[in-house]
């Protein structure tokens, strides 16, 4: 590889794969912290798993097995949020989809926010609902998290694996969003928190707890 082949990978490694999981997770505490019904039925998962497990043991992948509540969790997360908006396409040749005729050459955008608070596809799509993920019969590409095609995430469990250690965090730990304004930034690629969701959060592994808090506002 040549060195600009080797920073091109780089940089995509750090953008696709870290500002999306970091951008997740926020989004993932957010809807949490404001859905502590679907947060305690999330410890009960994880609690229940970790009483099989040794002290130290860590989690490996077969574990996303054990955590079906969790995977709608960060499925349903994914789809309110739309961490990646939108992605683009380039014609490769004239074509026609659904009446629309799309010249070789045009920049395409598939909008993947829209097909998830469609509520053709979706109901009450603004509403967070992990359970609507109960059964998998959902409409061909309606959940775009990961993309589509050829260029679909490579290996999607890893991203969801990065996003099912903050659930399984919850075991340790008790947070509680300390937002005063909750409100997004602007829609975007990555759209983030106006105040990037600051968390106050309790130990309780220990005995005794210890609480502090991080992010700003
Ligand atoms: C919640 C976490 C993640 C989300 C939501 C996410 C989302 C996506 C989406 C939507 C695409 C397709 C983009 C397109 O079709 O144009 C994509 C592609 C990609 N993702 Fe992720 N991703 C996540 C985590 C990761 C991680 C952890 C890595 C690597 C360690 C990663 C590496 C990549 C790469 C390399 C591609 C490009 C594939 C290609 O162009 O052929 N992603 N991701």
């Amino acid at each position: 590889m040549t060195d600009t082949e080797i920073k091109d990978n780089i940089l995509t490694m750090i953008i696709a794969g870290q500002d999306t999981t970091a951008s997740a997770i926020t989004w993932m505490v957010k809807y949490l912290g404001e859905n502590q019904d679907v947060l305690e039925t999330l410890r009960a998962e994880q609690l229940h798993l970790a009483e099989k497990m040794s002290p130290g043991q860590f989690l490996t992948l077969e574990d996303l097995a054990e955590m079906p509540y969790a995977s709608k969790v960060v499925k349903e997360s994914l789809r309110m949020a739309s961490v990646v908006t939108w992605f683009p396409r380039l014609a490769l040749q004239d074509c026609e989809i659904e009446g629309f005729k799309i010249k070789k050459g045009w920049n395409v955008n598939v909008d993947a926010k829209s097909i998830h608070l469609d509520p053709n596809q979706y109901n009450e799509p603004n509403k967070f609902n992990p359970s609507r993920f109960n059964d998998d019969s959902k409409a061909p590409y309606s959940f775009l998290a990961f993309g589509i095609g050829s260029k679909n995430l490579p290996g999607s469990e890893h991203g969801e694996s990065h996003d099912a250690s903050l659930p399984s965090s919850s075991n340790h730990n008790m947070w509680k969003v300390i937002d005063s304004d909750s409100s997004i930034e602007k829609w975007t690629l990555f759209s983030r928190l106006k105040s990037g969701c600051p968390v106050q959060v309790t130990c309780i592994n220990h005995g005794k707890d210890v609480t502090s808090t991080y992010g700003s506002q």
